[in-house]
């Protein structure tokens, strides 16, 4: 497969840049204004009390800075973070392996919680809710449960489809934040801030064309940034500017809105094959060779957000703003 420069998966390689540019404090996390105000509270809150914070639910597209929220929250708890994945914990005693080496207050943090699966789930519900385990202990007749008590910890669940998760575990956090795709001002200020950070020199309106360009996601503008820098640098004089700037994003095939080859093959698909929709996710998926979910949780947030899809009860429908920026003729039905 192509490499996609606007994904937003995280290479090995980019997550250790990533941390390099990551925000330590509340006070440096730009964007999602309503978040911020939130955990400010329940973080003072927790601290004033000398309690542990309740669980969290950071739920929302790819790339929009759950991890660093989390280990921001930590942070600003003065605690440990300890990090893992759903997919990564395949046994109860993995979960309970972590849980009993926290130390009182630490996070857990938990990415991809939705794909934790249900045994391992059924372990984690007294763990939030009591901070204990209730383990089995032998086998046959002579099994017996032990119940092992954990320090008071706190859980930072983060997941792209909050729908997936089970109700008993999504009822058990105690604080759900939605993280929303950011704005124009917002991605500036990130791409200006990381430009700092690696001694760039860029100008205004080229950080507010990588930030137009990032499609609301600061993991894309960052490897944007780092991908313009690189041309500035190879055919200039270092300096990113706006030429140098629309030059490098042209080479990079990332279109003004921030759309690569696969939104135009996911569009251009659906109108050619399909006269615009409506049409089943699973039918889109198998005509362009990629997973339903994959769709769902990573192309199609943004489209949806910048009104060139609609979801309908009979399947996804191309707008007439995605004909006319793909400049293909509409059809009123
Ligand atoms: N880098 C990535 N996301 C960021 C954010 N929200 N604020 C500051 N720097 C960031």
């Amino acid at each position: 497969m192509q490499e996609r420069v606007i994904s937003s998966d995280v290479s090995e390689f980019d997550e250790r840049f990533e941390q390099s540019l990551r925000p330590k404090y509340l006070s440096q996390y730009i964007g999602q204004e309503k978040v911020k105000n939130n955990l400010e509270v329940f973080v003072e809150a927790a601290k004033m009390r000398e309690e542990s914070l309740d669980h969290v639910l950071l739920y929302g597209p790819p790339g929009l800075g759950k991890t660093t929220l989390a280990a921001v929250i930590a942070n600003e708890m003065n605690v440990n973070i300890r990090m893992t994945s759903g997919p990564a914990i395949e046994r109860p005693g993995d979960l309970a392996a972590i849980v009993s080496s926290l130390e009182p207050g630490d996070v857990l943090f938990i990415d991809e919680i939705h794909r934790l699966n249900r045994s391992i789930e059924e372990v984690l519900y007294p763990a939030m809710e009591d901070f204990c385990l209730d383990i089995v202990v032998g086998k046959g007749p002579s099994a017996r449960s032990v119940r092992l008590d954990l320090p008071p910890f706190t859980l930072i669940g983060a997941t792209t489809r909050a729908g997936a998760l089970s109700a008993p575990l999504r009822d058990r956090f105690g604080v759900l934040l939605r993280l929303d795709y950011y704005d124009q001002k917002a991605l500036t200020e990130i791409v200006t801030r990381s430009a700092a950070l690696f001694d760039a020199n860029i100008d205004l309106p080229s950080a507010g064309e990588i930030a137009s360009r990032s499609r609301g996601t600061p993991r894309i503008a960052n490897r944007l940034l780092k991908r313009v820098r690189d041309f500035a640098q190879v055919r200039g004089n270092g300096d990113i500017t706006l030429d140098s700037a629309n030059d490098a994003l042209e080479l990079l095939q990332v279109d003004p809105l921030g759309l690569d080859h696969i939104d135009h093959k996911l569009i251009i698909g659906m109108i050619e094959r399909f006269r615009g929709g409506p049409v089943g996710l699973d039918t889109i998926a198998a005509s362009i060779g990629e997973e339903s979910t994959t769709i769902e949780d990573v192309y199609e947030p943004y489209l949806l957000q910048i009104g060139f899809l609609q979801r309908t009860p009979r399947g996804r429908v191309v707008t007439k703003s995605a004909y006319d920026h793909f400049k293909y003729p509409y059809f009123e039905e």
